[in-house]
């Protein structure tokens, strides 16, 4: 029997919390997830490699509503609508099929995320969804499952689960769904002595262009970049767990920049292209090239948006953020260490 039929079959008897409370941090991607095998079973391509922060937590509280004909959604004192309400919906079938508990739900969710930071909330939002929700309906889930179910919510939300630096198995997409699913989860990777930092510049607190989820769907689907990319993305992956293990501040961000910015050249390759990169990013870049020829190790990472995060030692970090700032005035600099991974505030926490 596999760990979910086990859970689901001490979950039958009842006793979950009804009520639990997590919080989880985002994380960043070091090695980037980009482009899905499965998208209903939130398969990626490739694996991935991040690190949580230790800012901008989620809070989610789940309770169970007995007796209600709808679950009950608030994000940050107001009702959730259009397609952040669906995708917490959603997920909340998934969690009581599991659970075999029909209840429906009245989920508080609390963000911490300025408002336009370009750091996606959704990585910290399902994460703490899952362990909340995982907690009331009763799953007794390990990390890993836990990891899977968060999965589902949103594929980076997978990594949310551990802090520190976390890898994002693919998986195999195929087989059964049973198979698949248990295929594709994270688990801690350990780092020697880094004390890295990231700063993370927010250029432009503008809304999205095109969704993370349409842009990498379009990538897969028309970029002659793509295949490329990923298969470069494993040869980066197996150098950057290896830079981790030893320290090296400086590969890792060597390796962590050109596998960002290999992902943002599969985009341009797409069909239409998708392009995040605005003025004010290249500017950002251009002055982390300028402090790594003055001697400062620093190095960038992109996602899907044009805010620009840099890697550095956490002792250089004030300089980096100043030279940011400094170069791109119009906006916010935060400076982030490594994180703990998502956990249970209250509930039995089974
Ligand atoms: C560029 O996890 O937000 O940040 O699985 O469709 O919800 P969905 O996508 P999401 O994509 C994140 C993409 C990225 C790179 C990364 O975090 O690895």
């Amino acid at each position: 029997m596999h760990t979910e039929q086990l859970v689901r079959s001490r979950a039958k008897g009842g006793g979950g919390a009804q009520d639990a409370t997590a919080v989880a941090h985002p994380n960043i991607a070091l090695i980037k997830y980009w482009g899905k095998s499965d998208e209903r079973l939130f398969l990626p391509r490739t694996d991935s490699l991040s690190m949580t922060l230790d800012i901008f937590p989620t809070t989610t509280r789940v309770r169970l509503a007995p007796g209600a004909g709808h679950d009950t959604v608030t994000l940050n004192g107001r009702p959730a609508t259009g397609e952040a309400e669906r995708r917490i919906v959603a997920f909340l079938e998934l969690v009581r099929e599991r659970a075999g508990l029909a209840h429906r739900a009245v989920v508080d969710t609390e963000n911490t995320v300025p408002t336009g930071a370009g750091l996606a909330s959704s990585a910290s939002g399902f994460a703490a969804l899952a362990v909340a929700a995982a907690a009331a309906y009763g799953l007794g889930y390990d990390a890993t499952a836990l990891s899977r179910l968060a999965r589902r919510g949103s594929g980076s939300a997978s990594r949310s689960i551990f802090g520190g630096f976390a890898l994002w198995h693919a998986g195999r997409a195929g087989g059964t769904d049973q198979e698949a699913d248990l295929s594709s989860y994270a688990e801690p990777v350990h780092a020697a002595d880094l004390d890295p930092a990231l700063v993370i510049a927010v250029v432009n607190a503008g809304p999205k262009a095109v969704s993370s989820r349409e842009a990498m769907r379009r990538t897969v689907d028309t970029s002659p970049l793509y295949e490329p990319w990923a298969v470069s993305s494993k040869a980066d992956l197996t150098e950057m767990r290896a830079a981790l293990s030893r320290g090296d501040l400086e590969a890792v961000g060597e390796i962590a920049e050109r596998n960002a910015l290999g992902m943002h050249a599969t985009m341009l390759a797409a069909r239409p292209a998708v392009r995040y990169m605005s003025p004010a990013s290249l500017t950002v870049l251009d002055t982390v090239l300028q402090l790594r020829q003055d001697g400062t190790p620093a190095y960038v990472t992109m996602d899907a948006g044009p805010n620009v995060k840099v890697l550095c030692r956490r002792t250089d970090a004030d300089r980096v953020a100043a030279a940011v700032r400094t170069a791109a005035p119009g906006g916010a600099v935060h400076i982030a260490g490594p994180g703990e991974g998502a956990r249970l505030l209250t509930g039995d926490g089974r």
